[in-house]
């Protein structure tokens, strides 16, 4: 059975915008819950551990300076169906094929600075949320 949490976070890029507040309202209007949210920035070695998975990608030095380039905003979203309803929520990583009224077609500007991130399966939320919030910060 599909889990009932994900995890996101708004990506320099947005937060630079001046794009959380039109983010986190269309999050809320598509029925997710906000379990918890924080303001933070990653230094570039916390980048590179959350995106370890990546890191024999040609991109992953980029990526790693780009998510620590400024502040980010991560949150633990609750919702049916969460992680999938949310990567739909979001669009494709690459904005020019997101679809359109997605977050990452509205707000994204490049395949990096794509505005947003979203687990991509129930074990990864659970581990994405685990590396921002405390058990005192989960409710
Ligand atoms: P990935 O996990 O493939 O995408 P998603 O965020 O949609 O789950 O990639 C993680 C991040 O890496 C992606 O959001 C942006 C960055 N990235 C690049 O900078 N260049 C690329 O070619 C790809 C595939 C990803």
């Amino acid at each position: 059975m599909a889990g009932n949490k994900t995890f996101t976070m708004i990506k320099p890029d947005a937060v630079e915008a001046g794009n959380i507040g039109a983010i986190t309202k269309m999050i809320q209007e598509a029925g997710f819950g906000i379990v918890s949210m924080k303001l933070t920035k990653l230094s570039k070695e916390r980048a590179g551990q959350f995106y370890a998975v990546h890191q024999e990608r040609p991109f992953y030095n980029d990526l790693c300076n780009y998510m620590s380039s400024g502040p980010i905003v991560a949150m633990i979203l609750e919702k049916d169906n969460a992680v999938e309803d949310f990567r739909k929520l979001i669009g494709a990583t690459n904005p020019a094929e997101a679809a359109e009224g997605t977050i990452r077609k509205l707000f994204a500007t490049s395949i990096e600075a794509n505005a947003v991130h979203g687990s991509d399966s129930d074990e990864n939320a659970e581990i994405e949320g685990n590396f921002f919030f405390s058990s005192l910060e989960k409710f």
